[in-house]
Order: C-alpha cells, then sequence, then structure tokens
C-alpha cells in the first residue's frame, strides 16, 4: 500500500492505496466521482481525463499513488460552488456538442488544457489536441465548434473567472 496525499476538486484527499490501482478507479469507486468515464481502459479513448496539474492525462492507465503532491481536476471541479456550468460546459452544451456525453467529460479536460496554453488555437490545433478523445456520436464537428465557442467565451472572461472552479 502506498499513503497519498493530494489536491482533488481543490480539496485535500489523504488515502492508503494499492500500488496497482489506477487513478480513474480511486476517483470513480473511492471518491464517487463518477463524471470520469472508462471507455477503454487502455489509455486510447480519452474519456477518462483528468487535469494533473493542468496538463489532461488519461487516468485508466495511471496508477493513483502517481498522484501523490499533485494537483488533480476531474469534470466535477469545472463547475462553480453555485453550479453554474464553466465557460468549456456551457460551450459544448451551446455547441450541441454532446449527443450521449460519454466522451464529453474527457473532450472538456482536454479543452481546458489547451486553451490554457493556447486561447485562440486555430482548426488544425483544435483537432490535433483532441485527436486523442474519441467519440462515437457527434462526427467532430459540433465539438470543434464548441471549443472555438469556448475560446470565445473564455476571452470574454478573466483568467479568474475561466479557470476550473478550484
Ligand atoms: S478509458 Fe482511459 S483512455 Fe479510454
Ligand atoms: S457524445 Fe457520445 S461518445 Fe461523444
Amino acid at each position: 500500500m502506498e499513503s497519498i496525499s493530494f489536491l482533488l476538486n481543490g480539496e485535500r484527499v489523504e488515502a492508503l492505496v494499492e500500488k496497482r490501482l489506477t487513478l480513474l478507479k480511486f476517483l470513480r469507486e473511492n471518491r464517487r466521482l463518477t463524471g470520469t468515464k472508462c471507455g477503454c481502459g487502455t489509455g486510447d479513448c480519452g474519456a477518462c481525463m483528468v487535469l494533473v496539474d493542468g496538463e489532461a492525462v488519461t487516468s485508466c492507465n495511471l496508477p493513483a499513488f502517481r498522484a501523490d503532491g499533485r494537483e488533480v481536476t476531474t469534470i466535477e471541479g469545472f463547475a462553480a460552488p453555485d453550479g453554474s456550468l464553466h465557460p468549456i460546459q456551457r460551450a459544448f452544451v451551446e455547441s450541441g456538442a454532446v449527443q450521449c456525453g460519454f466522451c464529453t467529460p474527457g473532450m472538456v479536460v482536454r479543452t481546458a488544457a489547451l486553451l490554457s496554453k493556447n486561447p485562440d488555437p486555430s482548426e488544425d490545433e483544435i483537432r490535433a489536441a483532441l485527436s486523442k478523445n474519441i467519440c462515437r456520436c457527434t462526427g467532430y464537428v459540433k465539438i470543434v465548434e464548441a471549443v472555438q465557442l469556448a475560446a470565445r467565451l473564455m476571452a470574454d472572461k478573466s483568467p479568474a473567472d475561466a479557470r476550473p472552479a478550484n
């Protein structure tokens, strides 16, 4: 067992975890944060993406003990405490980029990581950034439009307002 301590959506989490436990299982089964999805379990679909120190990573192939000392943000950390959606979430809703929604948490997380580094990405840059996120429903056009709208919405916000809620 490994003793871990890290920030999860702004709150300190301390736990004992088995070395083989993935961060995805820890989030879903230990913390009941089921917004992060398991699509493939092998690092290939992006449904399980979370932010670790601001980088989008697949949590299905990341051992939970690797979160020790880091800052992790899941999709549950995006909306404000009063429930109002983060601009990226709003953009996905308003653009019609959500169908079954299974890929959406990973898409939102990946978009947050992209826009934090590149606030005004081209369509090619958006498609490249989302190349590891698979959607079986939308055909991606609406998702690209959502990222473009998110960039515009976040440009209208102060950096503090546009950050994930934690
Ligand atoms: S469930 Fe992790 S990449 Fe598919
Ligand atoms: S909306 Fe269904 S997988 Fe993307």
